[in-house]
């Protein structure tokens, strides 16, 4: 590999840049549609630039573009290098490369994996029993005594994420493959050399062609236990194997090796693993810089925190306040000194953080999408903004299961039938909690289908369009794009926000979100009313803020001692 300074695929990356960026995520399929098909594409994306370029945003994260069948909306690759014909074509995406990059705007594209798509032809090759790629992906016989292919026969009972089993039967074969998605995913076999060579050519390829990053996906699940591995017996009794696969033995070594031969940190491109059941401890292995594994990860567990207490999927709860802030304070502690944080409440698998975390009634959504932006990108770490947050988009009225296209959600329903819950019970939860809120398409004005195609959207747009849309957002200067463009032009600015020391502040207040970020002398407190009630500002347990400056505030500076429903200000101290 050439070394940084003369290698010009690294030109604009230098060290560490990503620790003051901002990042975009794009779900391809829903944000712009260019040739009518109802399915958002590469061309859509590279027409909507000057947007991306104006609401301030540093970095693109695009969900899978690849060639796909799209049983998971594209998480589910048949080609790593080609483009599916649904969003256009590798030119289409140097274009958009070229665009962005002119921009000052960087790319980072989806890593998949864990798993490939049925499709792929390395998997189509590894059905023959007899072929050398029988081992890129993991194969077990029935469960003892039973005829293959019949009900109970599967290697154990482990559940899989979209489907009852972790194991498809493959009648070839008479054999099972492991398959933690959906039989659609079948799982890469991490333990074989080959398989992680085929990946790391595959990345270089991708960084040749100039792309910064990637995100990736469900990566501390490559590294199985050692059931799976052949290690140790499995139990065809056992039903905790997809639990299991989190953070396995040999996660870290993989990590490092990737790091190694693809030049990630070589190349100072920015990585970000996403890791499902990763706590601080794990957060801090991956993402030390001496341990050149990652930048930073995804966690859950703020996202988790309103699941049901069992291990029903439909079950959910409200999460207090001070559970929630608590949370990422935690993680803000935790990485402090070594590591980084990634920051989000969006993406395409939450539902819509102001419908989840706010209120977007008419009276309060505005306030709320801005104070909960407010929070998160005043933290220390790496802000996510993920399309239509920065309009304060909302979940979207869903009522049959007929509404729906997430390969989770109909599990979810079906599930829940099949355990003789009642439908309204199913279909409350998805409500609340479906990834189809959002995959909406984007609102970008009051127009037919929101300016999003000229055909028939994939799935129906957010009837809200007409009031909530980027056209309207952009002419109201006390829009929720307005106020994200100045948060992320703070970040920007201001060194307090991009490293200043994180407190947490009134931990058990249920309505105040309070915390202060300081760097050197500089201090700046943030106090974030997350409620739809006025609240009183507590006497004791904040700093003095005689003579402070109000760097941002949703409200017109009023009352002192008093915050608005969802009224949140940025102090700056003196
Ligand atoms: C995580 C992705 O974000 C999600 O959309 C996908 O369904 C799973 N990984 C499987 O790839």
């Amino acid at each position: 590999m050439t070394s940084r300074t003369t290698d010009p695929i690294d030109a604009g990356r230098p060290d560490g840049w990503w620790r003051s960026a901002v990042v975009y995520q794009i779900y391809p399929r829903s944000f712009q549609d260019s040739d009518g098909d109802g399915i958002g594409d590469i061309p859509g994306i590279t027409r909507r630039i000057d947007y991306l370029a104006d609401l301030g945003v540093d970095v693109l994260w695009l969900s899978p573009v690849y060639r796909s069948p799209q049983v998971d909306n594209g998480y589910d690759i048949s080609d790593y290098q080609d483009i599916d014909p649904e969003f256009g074509t590798l030119a289409d995406l140097d274009a958009l490369i070229a665009a962005a990059h002119e921009r000052g705007i960087k790319l980072v594209m989806d890593l998949v994996v864990n798993h490939t798509s049925d499709q792929h032809p390395w998997f189509v090759e590894s059905r023959d029993p007899a072929s050398a790629k029988r081992d890129w992906y993991i194969w077990r016989p029935a469960r003892p005594g039973f005829e293959p292919g019949t009900p109970g026969a599967e290697p154990d009972r482990s559940p899989a994420a979209f489907a009852p089993s972790a194991w498809a039967y493959d009648p070839t074969s008479r054999e099972y493959y492991f398959a933690l998605f959906s039989a659609g995913q079948p799982d890469l076999n991490w333990e074989n050399p080959d398989v992680r060579q085929a990946v790391y050519a595959m990345m270089r390829w991708w960084i040749d062609r100039g792309i910064d990053g990637f995100r990736m996906d469900v990566i501390n699940l490559i590294s199985k236990p050692a059931e799976l591995t052949g290690a140790a017996p499995l139990d065809p009794d056992g039903d905790q194997l997809r639990l299991r696969v989190t953070n396995g033995p040999r996660l870290h070594e993989f990590l490092q090796e990737m790091n190694r031969e693809t030049g990630l940190d070589e190349h100072n491109l920015v990585t970000v693993g996403e890791m499902p059941g990763s706590t601080v401890e794990t957060a801090v292995l991956t993402t030390d810089p001496d341990r050149h594994e990652l930048n930073m990860v995804f966690t859950f567990e703020h996202v988790r925190m309103d699941r049901g207490p069992g291990s029903r999927l439909w079950d959910f709860a409200d999460v207090p306040l001070s559970a929630l802030k608590g949370n990422l304070a935690h993680w803000q502690d935790g990485l402090a000194d070594v590591g980084w944080n990634s920051l989000y409440f969006d993406n395409h698998d939450q539902p819509r953080a102001v419908s989840r975390f706010g209120d977007d009634s008419p009276e309060h959504r505005v306030n709320s999408a801005k104070t909960l932006g407010t929070v998160l990108h005043l933290h220390k770490g790496t802000p996510y903004v993920y399309q239509g947050e920065e309009l304060g988009m909302t979940n979207a009225p869903l009522t049959e299961i007929g509404q729906y296209r997430d390969i989770s959600a109909l599990n979810v329903h079906a599930a829940a039938l099949a355990a003789g819950v009642p439908e309204g019970e199913a279909l409350r939860f998805l409500a609340a909690r479906s990834r189809d809120h959002a995959r909406t398409p984007m609102q970008w004005d009051a127009g037919a289908h929101a300016g999003f195609t000229t055909g028939t959207p994939w799935l129906a747009l957010n009837p809200n369009y007409d009031t909530i849309n980027a056209d309207a957002a952009r002419r109201d200067p006390d829009s929720v794009f307005a106020h994200f463009r100045k948060l992320i032009a703070l970040r920007h600015e201001s060194a307090a926000v991009q490293e200043g020391r994180f407190q947490l502040l009134l931990p058990d207040h249920e309505q105040l979100w309070a915390f202060t970020r300081s760097l050197g002398d500089e201090t700046m407190l943030v106090l974030a009313n997350c409620s739809s009630s006025p609240v009183t500002v507590p006497a004791e347990g904040l700093p003095d803020v005689t003579g402070a400056e109000l760097l941002l505030g949703t409200h017109a500076a009023g009352d002192a001692g008093e915050l608005a429903p969802w009224e949140s200000r940025i102090l700056r101290l003196r």
